[in-house]
């Protein structure tokens, strides 16, 4: 659990450049492979595009993952699990379609809400998250932890800024289909996990990133918080670090 004194610690964030996606997605795919060998349990796991070549990479690996649980970030308020565009259809499609994990965990968008924040801390509780796939919004949001988000937050229902639904409106028919609110883990529950790996690609990335490995530690860039974390794999391509 994160102490205040945890909070005023800084780290070094391990940063990798990579030419493009397809090897972020080989690199991470590599550090996941490592922490599956040594015995992790418990991925949690992100949804968008930046973390799809890994998943690529791990359905055409021959890993089996039928012992392991995952846990993902988040999942829109008010999708049923076989809408198109829910975290869940994004994560059979990409996912567990091929590679079937022993239990997969994904808050219920249509779950009451507070019977589902309760049941969803009763899941990050029962297994202890090994290794933490993140992806970064372009304005540093984790999950869907936006900012201003408080750090000691733990899963919660978040009202998604405008930036978030700009961003998220190319997967639906028009802006007015994005939903409006997600249930999301909370950041106190994403550093807890023993190992983060975040990947972000693109110019549009840039300014987050530098933001999160170089400014100072605020609510206000959600993702700063992982410089209190000892074991974060940043991996970006040159425009993601071209303002680095
Ligand atoms: P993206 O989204 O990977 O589709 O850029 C990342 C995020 O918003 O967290």
């Amino acid at each position: 659990m994160m102490s205040d004194k945890q909070l005023q610690e800084k780290h070094d964030l391990n940063v990798i450049i990579v030419d493009d996606k397809e090897e972020g997605g080989r690199k991470a795919f590599e550090l996941v492979e490592e922490a599956v060998q040594n015995g992790a349990q418990v991925l949690g796991l992100a949804t968008g595009s930046s973390p799809v070549p890994l998943y690529n990479e791990m359905k055409n690996s021959e890993t089996d993952y039928s012992h392991l649980i995952s846990i993902n970030l988040d999942e829109y308020v008010g999708l049923p699990e076989d809408h198109p565009q829910s975290y869940h259809t994004f994560m059979y499609e990409h996912l567990f379609q091929y590679k079937p994990f022993k239990k997969t965990f994904i808050p219920n968008g249509l779950g009451d809400e507070e019977e589902e924040i309760k049941r969803y801390n009763r899941v990050i509780e029962e297994y202890p998250i090994d290794l933490q796939i993140l992806g970064i919004g372009t304005n540093a949001h984790i999950g869907f932890n936006e900012p201003g988000t408080p750090f000691l937050q733990e899963t919660h229902m978040e009202k998604l800024t405008d930036a978030t639904i700009e961003a998220n409106k190319r997967y639906f028919e028009s802006e007015e289909d994005v939903p409006k609110y997600a249930f999301s883990m909370g950041i106190k529950s994403i550093v807890s996990a023993k190992k983060i790996i975040l990947m972000a690609y693109g110019e549009q990335k840039a300014e987050a990133i530098s933001k999160m490995i170089n400014g100072p530690i605020t609510e206000e860039v959600p993702a700063s918080i992982l410089q209190t974390h000892d074991d974060v794999t940043i991996i970006v391509d040159k425009a993601a670090a071209s303002k680095l």
